[in-house]
């Protein structure tokens, strides 16, 4: 195996790193400038890996390697190039990285399975411009809602728009869907985001499931009015409506186990120190690892809020923006990463993901497996995101132990 390779992800992931949206902190938006120039980059080293590569429809890279028969099914290695604002530098990328990587070795090796393999860059994972997120992983997975093309960013400018200045057609997108004929099944590498593999001082682990999660946009409505000569007594702050409402929020999920929700942005219309706040928004964001107790908490969490705002004679309108239903792992693709992990003398460790991914996208369109690298402190989402270049090697030997058991174990079936 060449050595460390490891340490040219590591340095990969440096070097996206880089480029930003952002001068001075890691922040790569969907269809933005930055995007469009990580692309390039990651559309680059595919091709140094041997891989024909184009731009699909919503701005994925894809990178291909054919197998011993032309247009065979592929077996699909992906994740994202897309960030949170002031994101960490493994979150997404490690998983394209690894994929470039794993291609290359075996181009490198002259090895050529009986399937092809498509390496995905997809764009739109974070969700941080438009309201619904995976636009890129649902085209692939045929589950891509064309209503989303006219949700709107905070400039106001369309998904469909973006799409056409970045260079796609959006009009294309249906045929950009793969299906059992054209895809075997997907595989992710990411870092797990959270404590369990550093615990138990592993290097990685085998995703059983992944949390569903539901997003939404709550809007609240007072009153304005001067802060100065309103009287306490019957004001209609729409703040102070909504404080309470994302303590209500919290409330609602610290009481049950595995049941997560948050608020993570609220911003007020027309904000201003001497006057009561008449207009608020704030977003919704609940997961759990089984669809009827996230479907219970967001009713619950929905009727709080109408009570909230029946109590304090506000206004307060819910619209749920995603939806993406928990993803059981393949079994068989699962056993596959775990005689993998054996074989390079490691234990095996099964657990859930609380973090969304794209794999969510081909729930029930293809088998899909996440393997997850460990990371420090468990801390994502934020600078301080750290895998080592050695739990990478450790990654990436899994990874193509995976795919030469998946070809032994009768590939395309
Ligand atoms: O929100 C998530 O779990 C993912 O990082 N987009
Ligand atoms: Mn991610
Ligand atoms: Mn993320």
């Amino acid at each position: 195996m060449a050595d460390g390779l490891g340490d040219l992800i590591y340095s990969r992931i440096g070097e996206l790193a880089r480029i930003s949206d952002d001068p001075d902190r890691l922040t790569r938006i969907y269809l933005s400038p930055a995007h469009k120039q990580a692309a390039g980059v990651v559309a680059q080293w595919m091709r140094e890996a041997g891989m024909g590569v184009r731009i699909d429809a919503t701005g994925n890279v894809v990178g291909r390697r054919e197998g011993s028969t032309p247009q065979a099914p592929a077996i699909l290695i992906g994740s994202h190039i897309d960030t949170v604002r002031d994101a960490g530098q493994f979150d997404g990328c490690l998983g394209v990285l690894i994929g470039i990587a794993v291609v290359a070795e075996l181009a490198a090796r002259q090895v050529v399975y009986p399937f092809a393999i498509e390496v995905l860059a997809f764009g739109d994972e974070e969700g941080v411009r438009f309201p619904s997120a995976l636009g890129g992983s649902r085209a692939l997975a045929g589950t891509f809602d064309p209503a989303v093309l006219d949700e709107c960013d905070e400039q106001g400018v369309s998904r469909r728009q973006a799409l056409v200045a970045f260079g796609c057609d959006p009009g294309t997108i249906a045929s950009e869907a793969r299906n059992a004929a054209t895809a075997l099944g997907y595989v992710e590498v990411h870092i797990e985001q959270g404590p369990v593999l550093e615990a138990e001082d592993l290097a990685v682990g085998v995703v059983t499931a992944i949390s569903g999660a539901t997003r939404g946009v709550v809007e609240v409505t007072g009153e304005t009015g001067h802060a100065g000569t309103v009287p306490m007594h019957g004001r209609r702050d729409a703040l102070a409506a909504a404080a309470d409402m994302v303590l209500a929020v919290e409330a609602r999920a610290k009481g049950e186990k595995d049941l997560v929700a948050t608020v993570g942005r609220l911003s007020l219309t027309n904000a201003a120190g001497n006057t009561i706040p008449g207009k608020v928004q704030f977003s919704l964001d609940v997961r759990a690892p089984l669809d009827a107790q996230r479907a219970t908490a967001v009713a619950d969490i929905k009727a709080a809020i109408a009570r909230i705002a029946a109590q304090r004679n506000a206004a307060a309108q819910v619209t749920l923006t995603h939806d993406a239903a928990a993803t059981p792992c393949d079994a068989r693709l699962m056993q596959l990463l775990s005689e993998g992990i054996e074989s390079i003398g490691l234990r095996v460790r099964h657990l859930p993901s609380g973090a969304g991914h794209d794999a969510m996208a081909f729930r029930g369109r293809l088998p899909v497996a996440m393997l997850f690298v460990r990371c420090k402190g468990g801390i994502s989402h934020h600078p301080a995101e750290h895998a080592s270049a050695a739990d990478i090697d450790v990654a990436a030997r899994v990874l193509l132990t995976f795919i030469d058991a998946y070809a032994r174990d009768g590939g395309n079936r």
